[in-house]
Parts: structure tokens; C-alpha cells; sequence
């Protein structure tokens, strides 16, 4: 992956996402089925559902011509947290300049755009509505079929970029900040849900933490990097298990320890060591993530294990599972770190299986920001424009 990132006069981070295993546009388009050769199909997809404003041109679902993150997390970082109004009226100014630059990066117009795709949940309803209008205009006005996505669905995809031999049925772990599932992919766009947090997601938990032992915000990539100098066996703390339910998650207990451990020694005027802290926090996180997926590959039987969403991107999740999936004979896969995180390329993806299915979504296609995974709001599909 080769990053091109340019920091613009608001902080508003621009980012152009080069995935070497992808070909350049140029002349590669196939003639549409000329001599029985299937159409190529590509996509333009757009993602705004938090604090990323990003757009990609990809071909066939898994060859990535463009992929553009305009990231607001400078922004938001003085607030401690995403501002959902501030993130919207980014999202606003922001999104036809990455359209325009996912085209030119793509070497294509909108008149070669064959779908356009765009994340219509879950997530902030005012940055995921930015999303859906502008997907909605771009495909009433040059006439192109409308593909709704569902944003974890996107992040599970991210696993097709680069390793175009992936193919479900897999398992997948999906670990954001809204999100920490264990998911079967039964099917392109078939998913069972066999785990979930009982509570905070995991990226939620990265976040606390990170505020509460002042490494501030966005928390999951300061704890990774403050873990890597710290001891995770400094401190031991709870790692939740749900009886009856053993591939569900809770950490919110885990929180409360790592709160109440900072409280006692303050009151003890004692100065916990920050890296220790954290070192610790995520060994007790990343071991019940492992452990659990592990369990659940060896119980349903499945040789090929998936990681996604922005937690994904932490080096030592990525380190055990790799480590447990080689001693378990079981087949790992993990997007680049860019890839974990939001981003349009993943979208695009996604809404490529779905647009082979005959998945159509009409105008009145509105955002959902409760959106729930594998139980797709149907009521849209069949009844698109054309
Ligand atoms: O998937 P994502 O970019 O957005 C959502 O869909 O939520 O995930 C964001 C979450 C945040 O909670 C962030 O702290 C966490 O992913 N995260 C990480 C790392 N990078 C991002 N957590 C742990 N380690 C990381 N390196
Ligand atoms: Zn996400």
C-alpha cells in the first residue's frame, strides 16, 4: 500500500490509498461483453458514516483504481471524541472534492461508472445522510443503478481487496468502534452472527482507556503504540466470559478494572505507568478476541479466519492471531491497516456481490443509523430506478 497524505489548511488530513496488487485503469476496461467476456463492473462507492469522508473507483469488486480518506480526526481530537455536527458539515464541504479525485486518481468520468455504492448504515445519521445524497443525485442524474451498503458488511469485504482468493464460507471477527462480532460469511452477503459484545465494542474500550490514563483521543492507535514500550503482564485484569454464551463479549468490566486500578493509586498518590497500563489492557483484550474466534473456527469447523474494522489494525491482535491460526492449521486474513479503518474501497467491495445478486435500491433510499448486520432493510431492493 503506498499512502499519499497531505495535511490542508482546516487539519483535515487528505489521503490517496495506492494498493499495488491493483492494475492502473488505463485501457484495461473490457469492451462490455464483447466475445461472450463478462462485463467488467465498476463501482464508484462513498463512504461518510463517521469521521471519514472517502470515495473509490473499484473494478470487480476486488481491483482498487482509486481509494481517497479525507480524515476529520485532527478536528475532532480537541473535543476528545467525534462531534457528529462538526463531522457533518465536513463531511458536506469535503465529499465532491473526493468524488472528483477518485475519478481523476481512477483516470475515469462518471459516465464510465457502471454502479454507484454508498454506506447508508449503521452510523451518525447526519454524516451518513451526506453519503446518501450525494450517491443518490450522482445516480439520478447520469442514470446508474444505487447499491446501499452496510457499513460492517463493508469492513468484512476489505478481506477481498488483497487476497483475491478469499472466498466464503470463512469466519470473520469484525472489531470497530461501534462493533465487535464474530461472524460466519456463509455467502457473499449471507452472514450469521455466532458472538457479540454483551456491552461496549472493543474499539469503544481502546478509546476509554486511552482517555482515561490521558493518552487521549482517537484512543485505539495510542494504546498501540504506548503498549509496545509498556509490560502487559504489569497487571491482571478481568477478562469477561458469559456463561451460556461463549462466544459474546463484555468489557466494560474490563473498563471499570483499568478505571478503578487508575482511581486507587491516585488516591494513593501513587503514578501508574501509562505504557504498563496499556500494555496490559489491550493483552486482555486482544486474548478473549483470539480466543474466542479460535474456539469458534474449531468449533464450526472453518480453516479460514478474518479480521476487520478499525481495531483490526492493532499490531499485537494481528500478532496472536497469526500466531494461534498457524498452530491451529487455520488460514489468516487481514486488510492492510487502511483498509481496517473506514474507507470507500471496502464499500465498493461489499456492494459488488450485492449488485451480481441483482440488488437495486431505489431513490427513497434513506440512511439507517441502527442498521442491523445481516438483516438488510429489504424494503428498498427491487424497486430501483433501473
Ligand atoms: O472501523 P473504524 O475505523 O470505525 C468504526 O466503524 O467504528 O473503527 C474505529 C475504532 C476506534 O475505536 C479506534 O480507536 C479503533 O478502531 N482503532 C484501534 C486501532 N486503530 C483504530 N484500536 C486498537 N488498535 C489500533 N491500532
Ligand atoms: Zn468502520
Amino acid at each position: 500500500m503506498q499512502i499519499d497524505k497531505n495535511v490542508e489548511g482546516d487539519g483535515v488530513i487528505f489521503m490517496s490509498i495506492k494498493d499495488e496488487s491493483s492494475k492502473a485503469a488505463d485501457g484495461e476496461l473490457q469492451e462490455k461483453g464483447k466475445n461472450g467476456a463478462p462485463e467488467d463492473v465498476i463501482i464508484l462507492a462513498i463512504e461518510s458514516s463517521c469521521d471519514e469522508t472517502a470515495a473509490a473507483v473499484v473494478k470487480n469488486g476486488r481491483e482498487v483504481l482509486s481509494n481517497i480518506i479525507s480524515s476529520q480526526i485532527a478536528l475532532h481530537t480537541v473535543y476528545g471524541g467525534v462531534v457528529p455536527e462538526i463531522a457533518s458539515r465536513k463531511h458536506v464541504e469535503k465529499i465532491n472534492g473526493c468524488i472528483k479525485a477518485s475519478l481523476d486518481e481512477a483516470k475515469l468520468t462518471l459516465d464510465d461508472i457502471d454502479v454507484v455504492a454508498v454506506t447508508y448504515g449503521p452510523g451518525l445519521v447526519g454524516a451518513l445522510l451526506v453519503g446518501v445524497s450525494a450517491a443518490k443525485a450522482i445516480a439520478f442524474a447520469k442514470d446508474k443503478p444505487l447499491v446501499g451498503v452496510h457499513h460492517i458488511e463493508g469492513h468484512i469485504s476489505a478481506n477481498f481487496i488483497e487476497n483475491r482468493d478469499l472466498e466464503p464460507p470463512f469466519a470473520c471477527l469484525v472489531v470497530s468502534g461501534g462493533h465487535s462480532h464474530l461472524v460466519v460469511v456463509k455467502d457473499y452477503g449471507e452472514y450469521e452472527i455466532i458472538g457479540q459484545t454483551r456491552d461496549d465494542a472493543a474499539g469503544e474500550a481502546f478509546d476509554k482507556v486511552a482517555r482515561a490514563i490521558g493518552l487521549g483521543y482517537p484512543g485505539g492507535p495510542k494504546i498501540d503504540r504506548a503498549a509496545r514500550e509498556g509490560n502487559p503482564d504489569a497487571f491482571s485484569f478481568p477478562q469477561a466470559r458469559i456463561p451460556g454464551a461463549e462466544y459474546d463479549f463484555s468489557f466494560s468490566g474490563l473498563k471499570s478494572a483499568v478505571l478503578n486500578l487508575i482511581n486507587q493509586a491516585r488516591m494513593q498518590g501513587e503514578e501508574l505507568d501509562q505504557a504498563d497500563v496499556a500494555a496490559s489492557f489491550q493483552k486482555a483484550v486482544v486474548e478473549v478476541l483470539v480466543s474466542h474466534a479460535i474456539k469458534a473456527c474449531r468449533e464450526y469447523g472453518y480453516d479460514k479466519l478474518a479480521i476487520a474494522g478499525g481495531v483490526a489494525s492493532n499490531t499485537a491482535l494481528r500478532e496472536l492471531m497469526e500466531k494461534e491460526c498457524e498452530k491451529n492449521g487455520i488460514r489468516f486474513y487481514r486488510p492492510s491497516p487502511v483498509l481496517c479503518t473506514d474507507n470507500a474501497a471496502m464499500i465498493g467491495a461489499a456492494a459488488y456481490y450485492e449488485y451480481r445478486k441483482g440488488v437495486r435500491f431505489s431513490l427513497d433510499m434513506n440512511a439507517v443509523p441502527n442498521l442491523p448486520l445481516g438483516d438488510r432493510e429489504r424494503r428498498y431492493h427491487g424497486r430501483g430506478s433501473r
